[in-house]
């Protein structure tokens, strides 16, 4: 008891009654999603053109407590067909990628796409589309809270970083994307196709790590 509760309680005046702290103004805003509404909602999304022609949306996967976020375009025809990002010939170049800095896919590392739906014949993704499906990636970032994103080919990491530079241009260096550092690297469909760059990814991928071990 307080020495003020001890005087107003010798007085006759206890028990004291304080008023609780004031509920948030908030309450009238409805809260943010979490993982239960985003994984409902992205399956029954019909925000864009692109749910006409899908399989089946790819949400992303992996572990939902990475300090490892990888982010790509959009699904191709295997994705499509499975549901999972990066299942194709991309998808394996990219398990090895991560082998060599000693990561795996699931463990300690979530993989999503820019796009949850494949856009037909692989076509690049349309200003709209991408509108209309990026609040999905911006709400698994805040539920992942990863340490560092990594954008994987141009389109990606143009979205991101809202700018019309190139890979190479962007390589080597730390930028934000809602407040969590990111890095570009090549594409690994890309890398298929050009394979004197994979050094270059390879180097982004050591730079990727010496930048976690300081976040
Ligand atoms: N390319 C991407 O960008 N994402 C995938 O999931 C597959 C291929």
């Amino acid at each position: 008891m307080t020495r003020r509760h001890e005087v107003l309680a010798e007085m006759g005046l206890a028990p004291v009654w304080r008023l609780r702290n004031k509920p948030v103004q908030e309450e009238t805003k409805s809260p943010a999603p979490g993982w239960i509404e985003i994984k409902q909602a992205v399956p029954a999304c019909t925000a864009c053109g692109l749910h006409k022609t899908r399989t089946q949306t790819v949400f992303g996967v992996g572990d939902e407590n990475a300090d490892w976020m990888l982010i790509g375009e959009a699904p191709g025809a295997e994705e499509d067909r499975l549901g999972e990002p990066f299942v194709g010939q991309a998808g394996k170049l990219l398990d090895n990628m991560l082998a060599a800095i000693d990561l795996k896919r699931g463990e300690n590392v979530y993989i999503a796409n820019v796009l949850k739906c494949r856009p037909p014949g692989n076509r690049n993704p349309e200003p709209d589309e991408v509108a209309k499906c990026t609040p999905f990636l911006k709400t698994q970032i805040a539920l992942i809270q990863p340490k560092l994103i990594i954008a994987m080919g141009r389109f990606a990491a143009q979205t991101l970083l809202s700018s019309d530079a190139t890979i190479a241009s962007l390589r080597g260096k730390v930028y934000r994307y809602e407040g969590v550092p990111l890095i570009v690297t090549y594409h690994p469909a890309y890398l298929l196709r050009n394979l004197p760059d994979k050094a270059k990814a390879w180097a982004d991928l050591v730079f990727a790590k010496k930048t976690m071990a300081t976040l």
